[in-house]
């Protein structure tokens, strides 16, 4: 019998569930969408029902009539990272979940890190405790919804939510459970003193595995309800930007890729746990058992050319955008743009950042917005790929992963705005693809997630570096650097402004 694989991606905005054969093929894959809610300004909001729902209809449209249930060897699951769903005693949700781009908690990250010291989180967890990470949300629901709170047994990711209405089994897997500022990164278990300093027993937290080991079985619940055969495994699999990473082979030291999603993410594979000491990147556990990786983190990426498009060109193709974007120079006419549109993380960790075009003139079209929308996300990104040399990673050449780096022109402006060669790969659905391989590795079909890697993907394309247009950027870079630190008492006052 043929065996098969289902990678899951419990996403923003979709939930990705993908289909992927014994040799690693993907056979089908699809995406049932979902909303997520700002119900105040900084706040971002997601009913796990819905995650549940979409997944339900996403694994009966993978088996379809052709797929015997029998013939899943094994599920892996990933899924954005850092929110925050609290479950009852029950197992029933007790609010929606609070998401990575939730903005609210910056008083709440003083006071965690207050109680315990900024050295010492950075000792423990690997990072500084940020407004998008899980811990603050835990301490900003035990202040402001005490009534909640008091009915809470279960802290979950959105991805371990999906295991448990699967398996009815909690589990997460160490590259996710970073994300949370509870963890002891290094040692790759739970911080008891970051779980204390947080109001947070430890038996409140799923157990921790490697994310290729299998860590749950689909129960008959969850068999009823997806159509999944009982029995089948599911493995610990891993947070998004994680997965991802398995999912293009960042699975070796010097391999680095690049996002381009909702979010944008650069990402650096390392062989030690050896922090920033300036807690600039987040250093987290990888999906490759025993490793670490490095990760700059910008909120809005992709994000910012969809709402461009939303809001200034309603309707419009991409394509068409892309092609418009094209034809103005390197630069955009002395246009920039600061893609800070949901506050930003890396390098400004800073929930009041705002978006800016700066430059307008009477001369500049809707192409040149494009443009500078483009260079600005990657401007962004260059930020972290700075940081990352500062710390004396040199990528020779890095893989552009995610929606935006289907662009043909948004590689070119990567590769001469980082000055380094750019590279697609065949496996072009991300952080599910990666679930699919840690699944092959769990259910027994692959033997290790490097090996796995060296078998399923291959490189596709080449961009090289156009050394006019790098010089071009090397001028511009600068003065996108200096706008945020300018601009910095303006974003505050706003903020005030607008409570
Ligand atoms: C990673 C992060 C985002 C979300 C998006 O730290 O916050 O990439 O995981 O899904």
């Amino acid at each position: 019998m043929k065996r098969y694989l289902i990678g899951l991606d419990i996403g923003t905005s979709s939930t990705k569930a993908i289909l992927v054969d014994d040799a690693g093929h993907i056979v089908k894959s699809v995406a049932p969408a979902y909303p997520f809610q700002t119900p105040k300004p900084l706040w971002a909001e997601s009913d796990p029902e819905d995650w549940w729902r979409a997944t339900q209809t996403a694994i009966a449209e993978l088996l379809g009539k052709d797929i015997a249930p029998e013939a899943v060897a094994g599920i892996g699951l990933s899924g954005q990272m850092h929110g925050l769903v609290l479950l009852d005693g029950e197992g029933k949700v007790l609010r929606p979940c609070i998401m990575w781009n939730d903005q609210r908690t910056a008083a709440e990250c003083a006071e965690l890190t207050e109680r315990v010291g900024a050295r010492r989180v950075l000792e423990i967890t690997g990072n500084p405790i940020l407004p998008g990470f899980t811990a603050p949300k835990i301490e900003w629901v035990r202040k402001n919804e005490p009534e909640v709170w008091a009915q809470v047994r279960h802290i979950l990711l959105p991805k371990d939510f999906i295991r448990y209405r699967l398996s009815g089994v909690f589990g997460t897997d160490v590259s996710d459970a970073s994300g949370m500022s509870l963890l002891d990164v290094g040692a790759r278990r739970w911080s008891p003193e970051m779980a204390e300093a947080c109001g947070v027993k430890l038996e409140m937290l799923a157990e921790v595995a490697e994310s290729a080991e299998v860590t749950a079985h689909v129960h008959a619940a969850g068999a009823t309800a997806t159509g999944l055969a009982e029995g089948t495994p599911i493995v610990a699999g891993g947070g998004d930007q994680a997965a991802g990473a398995i999912g293009c082979g960042i699975v070796s030291a010097g391999r680095v890729s690049c996002t381009l999603g909702t979010s944008g993410v650069l990402f650096a594979h390392a062989e030690e746990f050896r922090p920033d000491p300036d807690g600039r990147l987040h250093a987290f556990c990888s999906a490759v058992p025993g490793k670490w990786h490095f990760m700059g983190v910008q909120l809005s990426c992709a994000g910012a050319y969809q709402w461009f498009r939303d809001q200034l060109a309603p309707g419009e193709p991409f394509e068409a955008l892309n092609e418009g974007a094209a034809a103005v120079p390197p630069g955009a006419d002395g246009l920039l743009f600061l893609p800070y549109l949901t506050g930003e993380r890396t390098p400004h960790p800073d929930p009041l950042a705002r978006a800016v075009f700066c430059g307008l003139t009477l001369r500049h079209k809707r192409a040149h917005m494009t443009r500078a929308v483009m260079e600005g996300v990657t401007f962004g990104l260059r930020d972290a790929l700075e940081i990352m040399r500062d710390l004396g990673l040199q990528p020779t050449e890095i893989i552009a992963a995610g929606g935006g780096a289907k662009s043909p022109l948004w590689r070119q402006i990567l590769a001469d705005t980082f000055s380094t060669p750019i590279v697609t790969v065949n496996a072009t659905e991300g952080a599910a693809y990666g679930a699919a391989i840690l699944a092959a590795v769990g259910a027994g079909l692959q033997p290790d997630v490097v090996s796995a890697c060296e078998n399923w993907i291959a490189q596709t394309s080449r961009t090289e570096i156009d050394p006019a247009t790098s010089e071009i950027y090397d001028k511009v870079y600068p003065a996108y650097a200096a706008l945020y630190p300018a601009l910095k008492p303006t974003f505050d006052k706003l903020g005030e402004i607008s409570g």
